[in-house]
């Protein structure tokens, strides 16, 4: 889950380059690199750590060239080092690439490059590439225009795994030569320059047209044009798209760190992911979907595929779509769904929640869903993002860039879309019209509402200060909030490296409260009434041993049997965790800020995971 950037054109490239790469760091942070053609051949500047590291690299302020590639890395193989850093150059130093993904066959590659002589400088399985570019191009009798093209195709059609890559050649300085497997990678299209980044957001500042490519495309990029091969090497068209992201939206606009600017933009990603959703007629609509009565009705069960937090706005979905459509529905992360063999078939609906929508284990259980003849439907964040063009339909939230590792917007943004989905299939499946209409009222409210949670979670500031030092946290809930637990607990573990736990109440007794001891913090959540007094008992229980507690809830409870409590406003029950989670997301940052850490990059994440 690395970080590319290329760009071409008139202007210097590595102060764009290095721009681009800051932006991009969320992807990884091990290690960065640069390589540029300048008057003299290609240069390479690259070190271990964060990107700024950059900066203080003897020579980089006299690069000149207007052509390069860069890369932010998250290491795979081989550990974050100088010589593991990316670009890498083949032998002759002829050609420079950068790659995210991995190469799975790199071991018998190397072999065979080894064989013909070829000598491996770092303990990546990138290296390969350059040289077996190098390793075509040399055997081509050929010297026309495509032979730098053919060389990098021959070397691609070896390659067994998934890539992204850049590369530029010294015999061919006025070009760019980009493709993809199953890693990202778009191109922006400016005047006279061309961009290319993993992510949107990184060029967005420079340009809002991008093309997207498709596996086994290639693309060679000059200052002034991008022409688009197929596999074949056949030339094909494609058309640029537009992004209605503006660029201040990937920038921190006063606030401290990414995710506090995200926790508070909750209110205006539900709005935009709202829409015009309830606007005129009474019936809900989603242009891109055309589900009928019958369809819907033979469904066996509706399936929520995802990855950690995505994954549990699938949780969520879970407890909607059964109770409002009476669909059975399951919920398994990608990674073991895809191992699983699941069952799956063309009365299953299979829904998957990406906020990049390039999550390489989500896409390939995707992929999986559709060879079993199941339909697909993708919510995601990203316009054009690999799972959105391998569904049979697409959803989208609006929640704008999310650039924190750790996800807070886009979460809530995706609970709301689930829930307005599960309206949709609920009026067409004709169900209870007075359980549908509460829930459209209580989804329009959510903005307001929003608002008026950030305002009281403020308060768990005060008891940040009080835990930020301790080893474990356990996060209690039953039903929709036991989800909210698990949510919750992921937020703090990412930012704070506190170990945590999520449990459903009622379980405690069957284990983990032999972990409570005296101190010891219990969070939990409380927004069912039904289970109100259960929640009390299993609390009790904590206190009765010496832990502290904090409680979020919307329901009346004592509120002085408590260390702490923060009283959410009210709503309906399938939508609670959108409120009930940001006293939570709140929690976690000013724990993480309160021990000093870094917010947007904990150590270790990433926030795009185009590795399996
Ligand atoms: C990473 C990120 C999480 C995210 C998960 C799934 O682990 O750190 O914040 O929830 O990937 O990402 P996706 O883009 O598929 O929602």
């Amino acid at each position: 889950m690395c970080g590319i950037v290329g760009y071409i054109g008139n202007q210097k490239a590595s102060p764009i380059l290095i721009n681009g790469l800051l932006r991009l760091e969320y992807r990884g942070y091990d290690s960065a690199g640069i390589s540029t053609i300048e008057k003299n051949g290609l240069s390479i500047m690259k070190d271990k750590g964060r990107v700024k590291n950059l900066y203080n690299l003897e020579g980089i302020d006299n690069l000149t060239g207007t052509i390069g590639i860069a890369h932010t890395r998250w290491a795979t193989h081989g550990k974050p080092s100088q010589e593991n850093s990316h670009p890498h150059m083949d032998n002759s130093k002829t050609f420079s690439v950068v790659h995210n993904g991995i190469i799975e066959n790199y071991h018998e590659l190397r072999n065979f490059l080894t064989e013909k002589g070829y000598t491996f400088y770092s303990q990546t399985d990138t290296e390969v590439i350059p040289n077996l570019v190098h390793y075509y191009y040399n055997k081509d009798e050929k010297n026309d225009d495509l032979k730098f093209l053919r060389a990098v195709k021959n070397a691609c059609s070896d390659l067994k795994g998934s890539y992204a890559i850049e590369i530029i050649c010294k015999n061919h300085p006025n070009c760019m030569i980009v493709t993809r497997k199953d890693s990202p990678l778009v191109i922006g299209k400016g005047e006279n320059e061309n961009y290319i980044s993993s992510d949107i957001p990184a060029i967005l500042s420079f340009t809002k047209n991008f093309y997207l490519l498709d596996d086994f495309e290639f693309a060679i990029l000059t200052t002034n044009s991008v022409d688009f091969y197929n596999k074949n090497l056949e030339h094909i068209q494609k058309e640029t798209k537009s992004i209605e992201w503006n660029a201040a939206s990937a920038e921190k606009d006063g606030y401290e760190d990414f995710m506090l600017k995200e926790i508070y933009e909750q209110p205006t990603a539900i709005r935009e992911t709202i829409g015009a959703k309830f606007n005129d007629s009474s019936k809900c609509e989603f242009d891109e979907l055309n589900f009928t009565k019958e369809y819907l009705s033979s469904l066996n069960k509706i399936y929520f595929i995802a990855c950690g937090t995505a994954m549990h706005a699938g949780l969520v979905g879970k407890n909607i779509m059964e109770k409002l459509c009476k669909i059975p529905t399951e919920v398994d992360v990608a990674s073991e769904f895809r191992y699983r063999d699941p069952l799956v078939d063309n009365k299953t609906l299979c829904i998957f929640i990406s906020q990049s929508g390039e999550t390489a284990d989500t896409i390939a259980a995707l992929k999986l869903c559709k060879e079993k003849g199941a339909k697909t439907l993708a919510v995601s964040n990203v316009i054009g993002s690999s799972i959105t063009r391998e569904a049979d339909y697409s959803i989208y939230t609006h929640a704008g860039p999310e650039i924190a590792v750790a996800s807070t917007k886009a979460y809530t943004s995706q609970v709301v879309l689930v829930a307005i989905l599960a309206i949709y299939f609920a009026q067409i499946l004709e169900l209870d019209n007075k359980q549908i209409n509460d829930l459209k009222k209580d989804i329009i409210e959510l903005p307001k509402k929003i608002e008026e949670t950030l305002k009281i979670s403020e308060n768990v500031k005060g008891f940040s200060k009080k835990i930020y030092q301790e080893k474990d946290v356990f996060f209690l809930g039953r039903g929709v909030d036991e989800a909210v637990a698990k949510e919750g607990s992921l937020k703090l573990k990412e930012i704070s490296y506190i170990h945590s736990e999520s449990y459903p109440a009622g379980e405690l007794k069957h284990g983990p409260i032999a972990l409570i001891e005296n101190g010891i913090t219990v969070v939990s959540i409380i927004t069912e009434k039904h289970l109100v007094e259960k929640m009390i008992s299993n609390i009790q229980e904590v206190i009765t041993r010496g832990a502290k507690t904090l409680v979020i809830t919307n329901q009346n409870v004592d509120e002085n049997m408590f260390d702490m409590t923060i009283k959410i406003p009210e709503t309906n029950s399938f939508i609670s965790p959108i409120l009930s989670i940001i006293p939570l997301q709140l929690l976690s940052y000013y724990i993480s800020k309160e021990k000093g850490l870094d917010v947007d990059k904990p150590r270790n994440l990433a926030k795009s995971v185009t590795v399996e």
